[in-house]
């Protein structure tokens, strides 16, 4: 695959006045994406599940450019915001090439959340994919001849991680690998593709609730934090480690083993935070709830036999991964031991799910 295959086959051979709308969710990365190169291309691969709940709903109106630059405007929840402009305008200057409607026609992006903006859930995932969606649904109407729908995935999901990296697995679903990785065929690290292996069935329907424990603007962007692995005296060992992680997980994927499972899984996520603390200027971004919490899930799988455990974005939050099949114990032991250590008590309850979809 090369990002020559992304350009436009034609140039477009009308001029259109309406609106697309798409959902897409968030994703829970088992292994994370920390550290990048280049135009958005991942230091190691990452797999996620996509979740359901946690989602963007953006509305893409779009007319012919009334004057020599094409301009947008953006607005969260009916309220104009600014603060989003220039996140949004990186995207298209990145896309351009690969899209060049986007030089062509005046916007209003209409987006709203299911869950908190910038709260560590990654809204940049689904937004971003929300809007390459509504990017790549004008581009089809604008062609004579569409792309295949699996080649307009491929694309969303190509200019989905030029807007954030995380993005480029939000577009499918329910596991989905970024990057190249020797041992997944089809991997790239241009776009996110399917797992393409067996998944034994205690995998499918995995139940993420997510425990808000701060949801504030983070104190460091993810941006800033891939860019400290630049110089950070432990990346190489932790790209190698996130590779290996990877490998491991096929075949604990198809066998079904837990414990396997929850080791790589919690692992990735304290080394997350490890990167953190060890980069220079170093950071924190878990709290003390957050602590209070995972130490809790310990606790509870050591006396229970759950097989209950976390994982951690780029944030406070904890999101807790299980089996459907423990979703009433487990709700019930979040409700009443970890709810207590979230912000007014609340959390995000969801699952894995299919990618963007049209509405
Ligand atoms: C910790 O995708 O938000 O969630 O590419 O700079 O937009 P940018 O970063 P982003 O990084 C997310 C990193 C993570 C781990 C992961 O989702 O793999």
């Amino acid at each position: 695959m090369t990002e020559d295959q992304f350009l436009p086959t034609e140039t477009y051979s009308s001029q259109l006045e309406g609106s697309v709308s798409v959902q897409s969710p968030s994703n829970i990365a088992l292994v994370k994406y920390w550290g990048k190169y280049g135009d958005q291309l991942p230091k190691n691969a990452s797999i996620s599940f996509t979740l359901s709940n946690c989602r963007t709903k953006t509305t893409l109106k779009y007319k012919p450019k009334s004057s020599e630059n094409a301009v947008f405007e953006v607005y969260l929840d009916k309220t104009l915001a600014p603060d989003f402009k220039p996140k949004i305008e990186q995207f298209f200057a990145r896309i351009e090439r690969y899209i060049p409607l986007v030089k062509e026609y005046d916007f209003i992006i209409e987006t709203t959340n299911s869950f908190p903006h910038s709260s560590g859930i990654a809204s940049s995932a689904s937004g971003m994919s929300a809007l390459a969606m509504c990017m790549m649904e004008l581009e089809q109407k604008l062609l004579s001849k569409p792309i295949s729908n699996e080649d307009a995935l491929q694309k969303a999901s190509f200019l989905a991680r030029l807007g954030s990296g995380s993005a480029a697995r939000s577009i499918e679903g329910p596991l989905v690998v970024w990057g190249e990785h020797s041992k997944i065929e089809g991997s790239s690290n241009l776009v996110g593709t399917q797992y393409p292996y067996e998944v034994h069935p205690f995998f499918q329907d995995y139940q993420d609730t997510i425990l808000l424990v701060e949801t504030g603007e983070k104190q460091v962007s993810s941006t800033v934090g891939h860019n400290l692995m630049h110089d950070h005296p432990f990346s190489e060992q932790r790209f190698q480690q996130a590779n290996d992680n990877l490998s491991k997980l096929i075949s604990i994927l198809k066998e079904g083993t837990i414990e396997a499972f929850i080791n790589i899984v919690e692992s990735e996520a304290l080394s997350l935070h490890a990167m953190m603390m060890t980069s220079n200027p170093y950071f924190i971004l878990m709290k003390p709830n957050t602590l209070e919490i995972i130490n809790r899930i310990w606790k509870y799988r050591r006396e229970t036999g759950s097989n209950v455990c976390f994982t951690l974005d780029a944030g406070a939050n904890v999101h807790v991964l299980y089996p459907k099949k423990e979703k009433d114990t487990v709700l019930a032991f979040i409700k009443e031991e970890l709810a207590i250590f979230c912000m007014d008590g609340s959390f995000i309850e969801d699952q894995t799910g299919m990618g963007a979809t049209l509405l």
